[in-house]
C-alpha cells in the first residue's frame, strides 16, 4: 500500500528526470520494478507466462522476432556456440536451439527461472540482475526481447557496455524493445516501463557497435525520436517494437 502511494506520487516526468540525473532510478527500479516479485501462472505457455497473449496480431509480431533470431543463428553460429538470452523469462526463445548450442538464460524473477529450467533442462539458467552478474565466458550471440524497457535510463550505457564485454569479437547482438510512441515518452513519464527512442539507443551504441539493422520490427519502417503512427494507440502491444541487430566494432579487452 505504502509502495503504491509512493509509486503514484513519484512516477512522473519531473521526479523521474531528477532521479535519473542522480542515478536514483536504478535504486527505485530494483526496489519496485514489476518483474522482481511478479507471480506467474505455470499452466500457461512460456509466451503467456512472459506476459504476451497469443492473439493473431501479437503472434504475428512475435513470430517476426523468432524468424530474425533464427536467421542470425543460421548465418553466424556453428554448432556448440554460446548464446545468451538476457531477461529470458520462461525460455520461449531459447527452446528451439536445445541440444544444438550452448544455451544460457538470465532473469531477475525466480519463478521465470524455475519455469525455464523445467522447459529446457539442458540449458543454464541464472537467477540474477543482468547488470550485476559476473559471467565467466563470452557469447557468440546475445539477445534480449522486451527487456530494455525495464533497464533504468541511468544504467542504459552500462547495459550496452556489459553486452559489449560479453560478446565474442565476431559476435552479434539482437535487441527488441518497445519504442517511444510520442514526444512525452522520450521524457521518461514511466520509470518502470521506459519506451526508449531509437535515437537514444543509437547514441548509446555509437562508440562500441556497428549497427547492422535498426528498424521497426513489424513493418521495417525507420523512425527516429518516436513513432508518430503507432499500432493500436494508447495500448501497449508487442507490435509497437523496434529491432536492433549490431556487432562490436572495438575488440573487447577482457
Ligand atoms: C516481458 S518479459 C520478456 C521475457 C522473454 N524475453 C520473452 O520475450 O518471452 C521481461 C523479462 O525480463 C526480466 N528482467 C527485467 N529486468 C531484468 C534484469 N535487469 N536482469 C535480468 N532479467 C530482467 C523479467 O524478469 C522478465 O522475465
Amino acid at each position: 500500500m505504502i509502495s503504491k502511494i509512493f509509486f503514484s506520487l513519484t512516477n512522473n516526468i519531473l521526479m523521474n528526470n531528477i532521479f535519473i540525473r542522480f542515478g536514483v532510478d536504478s535504486i527505485l527500479t530494483s526496489r519496485f520494478g514489476i518483474y522482481k516479485r511478479i507471480k506467474i501462472n505455470t499452466s500457461l505457455s512460456p509466451q503467456q507466462m512472459a506476459g504476451f497473449s497469443e492473439k493473431p496480431t501479437v503472434q504475428e509480431a512475435i513470430n517476426k522476432i523468432h524468424d530474425q533470431l533464427e536467421t542470425l543463428v543460421q548465418q553466424n553460429l556453428k554448432e556448440g556456440d554460446r548464446i545468451l538470452d538476457i531477461g529470458c523469462g520462461p525460455g520461449a526463445y531459447l527452446k528451439k536451439w536445445e541440444g544444438k548450442y550452448d544455451l544460457t538464460g538470465i532473469d531477475i524473477n525466480e519463478e521465470m527461472v524455475n519455469a525455464a529450467k523445467k522447459y529446457i533442462p539442458t540449458a543454464t539458467f541464472l537467477l540474477d540482475n543482468f547488470l550485476n552478474h559476473d559471467f565467466d565466458h563470452k557469447f557468440k550471440l546475445i539477445y534480449s526481447v522486451s527487456v530494455l524497457e525495464f533497464i533504468p535510463p541511468s544504467r542504459l550505457m552500462a547495459f550496452f557496455r556489459k553486452v559489449h564485454l560479453l560478446l565474442e569479437p565476431d559476435g552479434k547482438l539482437l535487441i527488441q524493445y518497445p519504442h517511444a510512441l510520442n514526444f512525452k515518452d522520450t521524457l521518461y513519464p514511466d520509470l518502470y516501463y521506459v519506451e526508449y527512442s531509437p535515437r537514444k539507443i543509437e547514441h548509446e551504441l555509437r562508440k562500441n557497435y556497428q549497427i547492422i539493422t535498426h528498424e521497426h520490427c513489424f513493418d521495417r519502417r525507420i523512425i527516429d525520436l518516436y513513432d508518430p503512427k503507432p499500432y493500436e494507440p494508447g495500448i501497449r502491444t508487442f507490435k509497437n517494437g523496434y529491432l536492433l541487430i549490431a556487432e562490436p566494432t572495438i575488440k573487447p579487452n577482457n
